[in-house]
Order: C-alpha cells, then sequence, then structure tokens
C-alpha cells in the first residue's frame, strides 16, 4: 500500500525528477543490469537468474531498476546484502535470487536453507530498514501436490522435499516484512536460463529417445508473462501471498510433445514414465497446481495460455539455433524447480 502510494505520487507530481541508479561496482549482466529513468527505484536480486533478466528487462518506465547478481553480493552474507541493498535505497526489492537445485538441496539441505531461508532473512532485514516493499518468488513445491483439486492461496502448505521446505521458511521471513507480497509460481521456462523446454528440445535434436514423467502436473510459466505479471502487481495495493502462472495445466509430458510439436520434431522419440518410475534423490508433489482466487480482484489480468507462451518461445530456441540471435540461455539441463 505504501509503495503504491509512493509510485503514484510519484508519477503524478509535476516536478518528480528523473533519477538513476548507478551500481558502478557491478559487473551485472548488461542486459540484467539496467540503467533505467524512472519515478521509483526497484533493486532486483539473481538478475542474472531466469527470471530476475525478464523482471529487469520488462520493467515499466516508472522504475529505475538496479540488477543485483551474485557478483555484487553474496545475499547468504548479511555484510554483503546490506551493503549491495543499501547502495541501492530502493523503494521495492523483487527476490528473485534462490538457491534452485532441487535435487541438491535434497542432498545439502544446509545449501538451500542458506540461499533459500538465511539470504531471503538478510533481504527483508534491509527492506524492513529502508521502509521497502519486499517481493519474494515463491514456488508450488511448497504444497504436497496431493489433493485433487488446485491449490490456492489460503491453502496450507506442506512441502515433501527441502528445496519445497527452505522456500517455505523463506516466505515466513519475507512476511515478516510489513506490505511484503509472496509471489507462488510454476514450472518455469524462458530466455533467460536452462529449462525443461530447452533440454528436451535439444535432447531431440540430438537424436535421443526421451522419457518423460506423465503424471505429474502444472502450469508452465514463461518468465517475460511472469516479469510483466509481477509488475502489474506492484502496482496494486497487494499484500500477502498471491499466486501467479500462466492460464492453463497440462502434465510434463504433454509439454515436451507440445515443444517437439512446435518445434516440427518427431514426437514418437518421446514416452511417459510414471514419476514412481522416474530414479531421483527427491519426492516431488505430483498435482501442486496453482489457482488464484486474489488475481481477479486486484485487476490483475489473466497470463496468457501456456501452448501460445511455448509456442513463443520454441520458436525464439529454433531462432538462436538456426544461426540467430542467441535469446539468452545457454546449454541443456532442466531447471524447473
Ligand atoms: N525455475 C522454476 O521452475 C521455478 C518454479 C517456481 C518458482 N521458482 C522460483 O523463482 C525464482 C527464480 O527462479 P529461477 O529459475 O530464475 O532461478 P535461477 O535461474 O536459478 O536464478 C537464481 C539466481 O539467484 C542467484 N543466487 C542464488 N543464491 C544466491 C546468493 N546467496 N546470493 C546472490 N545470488 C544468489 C543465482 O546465482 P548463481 O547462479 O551464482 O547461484 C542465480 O543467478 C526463485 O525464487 C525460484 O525458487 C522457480
Amino acid at each position: 500500500m505504501r509503495a503504491m502510494r509512493h509510485y503514484h505520487a510519484c508519477r503524478d507530481a509535476a516536478d518528480a525528477a528523473l533519477r538513476f541508479v548507478d551500481i558502478g561496482w557491478s559487473n551485472c549482466y548488461p542486459d540484467a543490469c539496467m540503467k533505467r529513468t524512472g519515478s521509483a527505484t526497484a533493486a532486483v536480486t539473481g538478475a542474472a537468474g531466469m527470471l530476475g533478466q525478464d523482471v529487469c528487462r520488462y520493467a515499466p518506465t516508472w522504475a529505475a531498476v538496479a540488477g543485483l547478481t551474485r557478483a555484487d553480493a553474496d545475499l547468504s552474507v548479511a555484510e554483503q546484502a546490506r551493503t549491495a541493498l543499501e547502495a541501492v535505497r530502493a523503494d521495492v526489492i523483487i527476490h528473485c535470487a534462490a538457491y534452485t537445485d532441487v535435487d541438491g538441496a535434497t542432498c545439502d539441505p544446509n545449501a538451500a536453507w542458506r540461499g533459500n531461508v538465511l539470504a531471503t532473512r538478510n533481504v527483508a532485514a534491509v527492506a524492513a530498514q529502508l521502509g521497502a516493499r519486499l517481493v519474494y518468488i515463491s514456488t508450488d513445491y511448497v504444497f504436497d501436490g496431493a489433493s485433487d483439486s488446485p491449490y490456492t492461496e489460503s491453502d496450507e502448505p506442506s512441502p515433501i522435499n527441502a528445496y519445497g521446505e527452505s522456500k517455505l521458511l523463506g516466505e515466513r521471513e519475507a512476511a515478516a516484512v510489513e506490505d511484503s507480497v509472496i509471489v507462488r509460481t510454476q514450472w518455469l521456462y524462458g530466455p533467460g536460463g536452462r529449462n525443461f523446454i530447452r533440454s528436451i528440445l535439444s535432447a531431440a535434436r540430438g537424436g535421443k529417445s526421451l522419457r518423460v514423467v506423465d503424471d505429474e502436473r502444472g502450469h508452465p510459466s514463461y518468465t517475460p508473462d511472469l516479469a510483466h505479471g509481477i509488475w502489474r502487481l506492484i502496482e496494486t495495493d497487494a499484500t500477502g501471498i498471491v499466486h501467479m502462472t500462466n492460464t492453463g495445466v497440462c502434465s510434463r509430458l504433454e509439454l515436451a510433445q507440445t515443444a517437439l510439436e512446435y518445434a516440427g520434431l518427431d514426437g514418437s522419440q518421446i514416452s511417459g514414465i510414471a514419476s514412481a518410475d522416474w530414479v531421483s534423490p527427491t519426492r516431488r508433489p505430483l498435482n501442486a497446481v496453482l489457482e488464484s482466487e486474489r488475481t481477479g480482484e486486484l485487476g490483475i489480468s489473466p497470463l496468457r495460455h501456456w501452448r501460445d507462451a511455448v509456442r513463443e518461445y520454441v520458436a525464439l530456441l529454433c531462432h538462436e539455433w538456426d544461426g540467430g540471435d542467441a535469446p539468452g540461455g545457454s546449454g541443456a539441463g532442466e531447471s524447473m524447480a
């Protein structure tokens, strides 16, 4: 509430000074660490990550954005977090940085705790001290996925793996800051990072036959769409938890088949497998489908259907692989926390 009033006051003020944020000591991504003119200052943590890059890239004109990467600060070290964030003096902090290696968290829960709980505690402390609005990005993995119905913002979380536990504890750190917002999303993919769709297409182009889990369901969510949604959310009075994903639900197998179809690749090389037969150190929620009972009343339009977003992303990837400009990500490998 405080943040929205501030933005509107700045935007409406005839003499609102254009401000620049210059974190000259940063070596962050040219695309991710942008200087923009604006009437409010936003710090984006995890600015070199898949979502953080797009949150920086699609900032509205009212926001002067400073993207912070790990090279600027290890946020799990309180002093580094404080120094980096104080230098920006942000009105809003969009905390995209996180420990996102799901199997890594299972094997080393302490690393997940440092990256998702301690780092968020440190960011939250600076937000509280600066009076900045904190936006924390969270995940469907805070739910067990055992329900037949979608999970809304009022459902009680019950994570079943160390990654989900650490993200839930991170939510609680963020929630302690007045006016904070927790955005839960799922199955992210986008131009700025390794992800499931990129891995599937890369393997298929290499002629590999593929097995994909067919009993895990969710909303695939495209980071450019989510970034727009997050900025739109910041322009509202919203506090507390908000679920935000692209529209439409599918299984992992259906997502993979759709991506292959849009890429013009042979779908016969792919087959389904039950998650129980998939060898992994981590239990994953099967049906942690997120639904929002809040975005409508906040006046936020639903993000487009996942098929439309996948079509756009696959076209970008194919363009890159056909020798066009790279959209940003590198290498194959799955990042769908
Ligand atoms: N990917 C998904 O499918 C998914 C689904 C639901 C929710 N989410 C949530 O969405 C958010 C963004 O995810 P993403 O996929 O964009 O993640 P990502 O690509 O892994 O980016 C996370 C970024 O945070 C940085 N980081 C991690 N620990 C840090 C620390 N201690 N100090 C400073 N920087 C640190 C990482 O740097 P390094 O690379 O150097 O470690 C990385 O650049 C996260 O909160 C995640 O939990 C993701």
